[in-house]
């Protein structure tokens, strides 16, 4: 039966072996991808960044530098680890499926420890938090280590040495039951310490698995406009893993002041005999992505743009 309530060993009482089994330095290239996607996904420049699930803070070290950034872990002891690698970052303990802070930031970020929520509706509370904190306008960026379609049985080996210690493990992940929503991640640990003694630790980590139809159901089930974006990475082949973004909607208020700058105000002088004008610039939106629909809350028209700087307005008969 595949029943592990309580956290991986590996963020309690072996957390101080964190940075030696998973570097920050490793962190670098992917922690850009991260940072480039929240920043072109988000309606405004990004300045706040609340990071869920934040471990030891690796691409945190890395974000910090163009985010001011809020870390939440649920362990105590990962918290410990990431404050020592990230001081000037705010660090609270909370659980990313119940917490609440009382505030929101311009994108929240939550990285592999998404994999813990291993039902529907843990993943959905997880969701849910990233959407309470996010600002209308901001971005949610969730990124799970495998997806249903993605997911590959595999084994792996690492680790570093620091100065006194020493760490290699064995990561064997595998599913023995393909029709849940789970997975299991073992590793087996060799901790070498500074007198040279070698111990081994067994660590059973139970994950989640959800097909990509039911991640973006659920992120668009929260509220969010959801999104399938590849993960691009020197190491990873393209198309074999997958990250989700999630736009929160901006507020009524910033719709329509976008929407009088860049449709109602320019109305009258452009409409065409066929009841559609096509406008050759770049719109606020078509900078952002690639596909918006939205209501003009002034004409009550449909307005579709379609990237590339050409902004389509479909006119009601009416006008
Ligand atoms: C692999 S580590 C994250 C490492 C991180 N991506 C980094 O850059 O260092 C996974 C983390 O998820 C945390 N976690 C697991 N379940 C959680 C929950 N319900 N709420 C918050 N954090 C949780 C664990 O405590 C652990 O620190």
């Amino acid at each position: 039966m595949k029943n592990v309530s309580r956290l991986p060993r590996l963020y309690g009482e072996l957390s101080s072996w964190w940075p030696i089994l998973s570097a920050p330095e490793d962190y670098a290239e992917e922690a850009q991808f991260y940072r480039r996607l929240i920043v072109s996904e988000c309606s405004n420049p990004p300045e706040t960044l609340l990071e869920l699930a934040c471990g030891g803070g690796n691409n945190a070290s890395h974000l910090k530098k163009y985010f001011r950034m809020t870390l939440v872990d649920l362990s105590p002891d990962m918290l410990v680890v990431s404050h020592s690698l990230n001081p000037e970052c705010e660090h609270i303990q909370g659980d990313m499926r119940t917490v609440r802070l009382g505030q929101q930031f311009d994108a929240v970020f939550i990285h592999d420890g998404i994999v813990y929520m291993t039902s529907e509706r843990d993943l959905r509370q997880a969701i849910e938090t990233a959407y309470v904190h996010c600002k209308p306008g901001g971005v949610a960026l969730f990124a799970p280590d495998h997806t249903r379609e993605t997911f590959r049985s595999s084994t792996k080996h690492g680790g570093h040495d620091s100065r006194d210690w020493s760490m290699r493990y064995l990561e064997w992940t595998w599913d023995p039951d393909p029709g849940d929503t789970t997975y299991f991640t073992d590793f087996a640990y060799l901790l070498r310490d500074a007198d040279g003694q070698v111990r081994c630790e067994y660590d059973r980590h139970l994950c989640g698995l959800f097909g990509q139809q039911d991640w973006l159901r659920i992120i668009s089930e929260a509220g969010f406009r959801a999104r399938a974006v590849p993960f691009e990475h020197s190491e990873i082949e393209l198309g074999s893993c997958e990250v989700f973004t999630g736009l929160k909607p901006p507020a009524k208020s910033q719709q329509e002041g976008w929407m009088s700058n860049t449709l109602c105000s320019t109305l009258s002088s452009i409409l065409t005999d066929t009841g559609e004008i096509e406008k050759q610039e770049c719109c606020a939106c078509c900078k952002r992505r690639e596909l918006i629909n939205a209501k003009s809350q002034r004409c009550g028209s449909d307005l579709v743009c379609r990237g590339a700087g050409t902004t389509r307005y479909k006119l009601p008969p009416t006008l």
